[in-house]
């Protein structure tokens, strides 16, 4: 089968290998149809997650047709269109038991920290993902679900991972109604979180980047008020004063690792690699929310140590709350959601890539060129 494959940073292509077999008799083998690249494929590509090895497939947010299944599958069968989350988990652990399936304690014995995720480094327990023409999905009991009639495959694959995430980061942001929410990144990921936060009573949304194009997109997807951050001196001061100067009620960090805005932060994380990401975005969105207030993390950080300004966070009396989403918990909201019209989740796919062409997409995607937002990889059209 043709799999994307990383050959080391900015380095992938697309290569033979062979499809994957069942393992287990939990296991199924999906045959992909649509996949997408994620901010969070990345911070692989560019080299900053460790242990990514040569060959890894990457791919997190994938959709595809049941092509075989172990002995022990009860819920799918071969020819099933299913979606599939990007964590894999067992969903019989203390922590799966309690819907924190993206930190199921079964699947990943290299961390103690994250489960598993598809393509997603050996940091994240080495399984190949989905940016390839067939996958292994371990646990497909528990998992994967078949895709209702209704739901095309662009929509789908969008809740497989940048969906779920932005509602998530709205989520964790504990909105009460009325309140100001700022989001940090106008990515997949920080324009649903925006779109979400209206749904969950937000009286106000406000967006930063610094990427034009995106927060044109986050004033008519989401319809929020934006802010690019390279046209002030202090993004903090210009939130501060768009609050009436006692901050944001919920802000989320939809960035992560590879924030802009601080050459130093830049310099310590990507390039001297003293820190596991840059805390720009973090830091302004601690600096940003009111005291008192609640700072909701979706950007993805690195294992190491990151200088985030944890003393202003215990001083002004903030909540914060982090995670890689626990993608099928979102599920049943979400597509009550798209089904009452609330939420169309392709609206944000600017580009269709075939697999053959995924090297161009991650440059595409990495360098945001040609006003790329969500880029799907087609890998099996109908
Ligand atoms: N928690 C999870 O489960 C989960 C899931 C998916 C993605 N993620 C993470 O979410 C983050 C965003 O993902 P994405 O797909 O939207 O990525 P993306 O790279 O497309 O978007 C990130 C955006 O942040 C902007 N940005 C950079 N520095 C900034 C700053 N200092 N302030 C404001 N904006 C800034 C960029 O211009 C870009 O538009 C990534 O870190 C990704 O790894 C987390
Ligand atoms: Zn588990």
């Amino acid at each position: 089968m043709k799999a994307m494959t990383y050959r080391g940073p900015y380095r992938i292509r697309v290569e033979d290998k062979d499809i994957p077999k069942i393992e287990h008799p939990n296991d199924a083998v999906v045959q992909v149809k649509r996949a997408a690249i994620c901010g969070s494929d990345l911070h692989l590509y560019h080299g900053l997650m460790p242990d990514t090895r040569v060959g890894h497939t990457f791919g997190r947010e994938f959709i595809g047709v049941v092509h075989q299944v172990g002995s022990s599958v009860e819920n799918l069968s071969v020819g099933d269109r299913v979606m599939v989350p990007f964590n894999i988990f067992c969903g019989s652990c203390y922590f799966c038991a309690r819907g924190l399936y993206s930190n199921c304690h079964n699947v990943n014995p290299n961390a103690t920290a994250v489960g598993g995720i598809y393509g997603y480094s050996h940091t994240c327990g080495g399984y190949d993902g989905g940016q390839a023409e067939f996958v292994r999905v371990p646990f497909a009991d528990v998992g994967p679900v078949k895709i209702p009639d209704w739901l095309d495959d662009d929509d789908a694959v969008m809740l497989t991972d940048a969906l779920p995430t932005g509602y998530f980061g709205a989520q964790l942001g504990d909105i009460v109604e009325g309140d100001t929410v700022v989001v940090f990144g106008a990515g997949p990921v920080g324009l649903f979180a925006a779109k979400s936060a209206w749904l969950m009573g937000a009286g106000r949304v406000i967006v930063v980047d610094h990427l034009d194009f995106r927060l044109e997109k986050a004033a008519e997807f989401a319809h929020a008020e934006t802010f690019n951050f390279t046209h002030y001196d202090d993004i903090v001061v210009e939130m501060k004063k768009a609050t009436g100067f006692l901050g944001a009620d919920v802000v989320i960090d939809a960035v992560g690792a590879e924030a802009d805005g601080n050459l130093l932060m830049h310099v310590t994380s990507a390039k001297l690699k003293l820190q596991g990401g840059s805390p720009t975005a973090l830091n302004w969105a601690i600096d940003s929310v009111r005291k008192g207030g609640t700072v909701s993390v979706v950007g993805a950080y690195g294992p190491m140590f990151s200088a985030v300004k944890f003393g202003d966070a215990m001083n002004k009396g903030l909540t914060i709350n982090a995670n890689q989403c626990p993608v099928k918990r979102q599920w049943p909201r979400l597509l009550s959601h798209i089904q009452q019209g609330y939420l169309n989740p392709s609206d944000i796919v600017t580009h269709h890539i075939p697999l053959e062409h995924i090297a161009e997409g991650y440059h595409m995607f990495s360098a945001k060129l040609d006003n790329c937002i969500k880029p799907i990889v087609v890998v099996n059209p109908d």
